[in-house]
């Protein structure tokens, strides 16, 4: 099933960093600390929409403010105070119904872990993703295949952080 939206409506976008074989994460923490990922991310989102899983939400640092934050979670196991602009959901139909309505006013960004890029790959109409070029034996959460025949894919950033190469590349939904 593919969300389109309505004229008007902003976009439900995936938000990520990953590794050469899509590596996302370990041990339920990121692989690397990208200045340049960390600010994209920042000056995106603030102001907006992001969705995010429980485990995500554990270890977000608190400097978002200005954005709604939308969290999936059955168990509620929250290592922190939910502020004011923070919902929890407790299942897929109700998060995909609010993502819908929230798109028609703010951009809805998707920013993992894994259950959510998952979850999320088929309804969204844009993806930025930094691709970081390092392989990371033992990632235990990975981004979904992007599949080059559903996506225009434009490479709008080319870096390099400390030791670290890096591109920044937009895909949008064919
Ligand atoms: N590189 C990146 O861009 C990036 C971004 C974000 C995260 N990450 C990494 O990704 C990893 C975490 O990914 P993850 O998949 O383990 O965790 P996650 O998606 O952040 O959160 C998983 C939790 O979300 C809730 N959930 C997921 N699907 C659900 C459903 N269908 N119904 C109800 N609740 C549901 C559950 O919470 P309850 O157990 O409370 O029910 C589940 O335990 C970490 O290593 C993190 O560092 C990487």
């Amino acid at each position: 099933m593919v969300y389109t939206n309505k004229k008007g409506d902003k976009m439900i976008i995936l938000m990520a960093s990953m590794g050469n074989n899509n590596e996302i994460g370990k041990d339920n923490e990121n692989l690397w600390s990208l200045d340049f990922h960390k600010d994209k991310f920042k000056q995106e989102v603030e102001g907006n929409v992001v969705v995010m899983g429980r485990n995500t939400f554990n270890e977000l640092p608190d400097e978002l403010d200005n954005t709604k934050k939308i969290v999936l979670s059955k168990t509620r196991k929250f290592n922190k105070q939910l502020g004011k602009d923070v919902t929890v959901v407790d299942n897929v139909l109700d998060l995909i119904k609010k993502c819908r309505q929230l798109s028609q006013k703010k951009d809805v960004y998707i920013v993992g872990g894994e259950s959510m890029f998952n979850l999320f790959m088929d309804y969204a109409q844009k993806m930025y993703i930094t691709k970081v070029d390092k392989s990371v034996e033992g990632a235990d959460a990975y981004f979904p295949e992007i599949k080059l025949q559903e996506w225009d894919e434009k490479v709008l950033n080319k870096d390099k952080e400390k030791d670290t190469n890096f591109s920044f590349v937009e895909y949008t939904k064919k």
